[in-house]
C-alpha cells in the first residue's frame, strides 16, 4: 500500500499587498517600513533552517481587509490572525506556534478587529 501525502501542519497565509507610493492608505508591505519588504523571504528561509518547510506551507496573498493593523498574517487551522509583524515575532511564532503548538497571544489581533467567524447558515440573504 502507498502510503498517502500528508497535509502541511499549518498554512501561513502572509498579506504581501504593497500600495503604490504616495497611496494614504497603509499596506502590509510598504517602502515605509523597509523590514517589511523582507518578511516573507525571512520566514521562508526560518522555515527551511528549523526543518519544518513543507510541514508550514507559508503562501503569499493580498489584501486580508486587516490593513491597519499590518504587517499581518493568517495562521491556518486555527484562524490566528498576528499583526504588527517584524522578523523577531516571526521568529517566535515559529518556535512557540508553529512548532511549539502554543498560540503567541501577544502578537494576535486585538478583538475589536477580529470578531467571531461569521456562520454561513447566516450568510445568504
Ligand atoms: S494590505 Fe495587508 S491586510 Fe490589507
Amino acid at each position: 500500500m502507498i502510503a498517502a501525502m500528508p497535509q502541511p501542519a499549518f498554512y501561513i497565509f502572509k498579506c504581501q499587498q504593497s500600495a503604490p507610493p504616495g497611496m494614504p492608505k497603509p499596506s502590509c508591505v510598504s517602502q515605509n517600513n523597509p523590514e517589511s519588504q523582507e518578511l516573507f523571504g525571512y520566514m521562508a528561509q526560518q522555515l527551511m533552517t528549523k526543518g519544518v518547510m513543507g510541514t508550514v506551507q507559508p503562501i503569499q496573498t493580498s489584501c486580508l481587509g486587516r490593513c491597519q493593523q499590518g504587517p499581518v498574517m493568517l495562521v491556518e487551522p486555527g484562524h490566528t490572525m498576528y499583526v504588527d509583524l517584524t522578523k523577531e515575532k516571526i521568529d517566535r511564532i515559529i518556535d512557540e506556534h508553529l512548532i511549539g503548538g502554543k498560540v503567541v497571544q501577544e502578537f494576535v489581533i486585538p478583538e475589536e478587529f477580529w470578531g467571531e467567524p461569521t456562520d454561513p447558515a447566516t450568510m445568504a440573504r
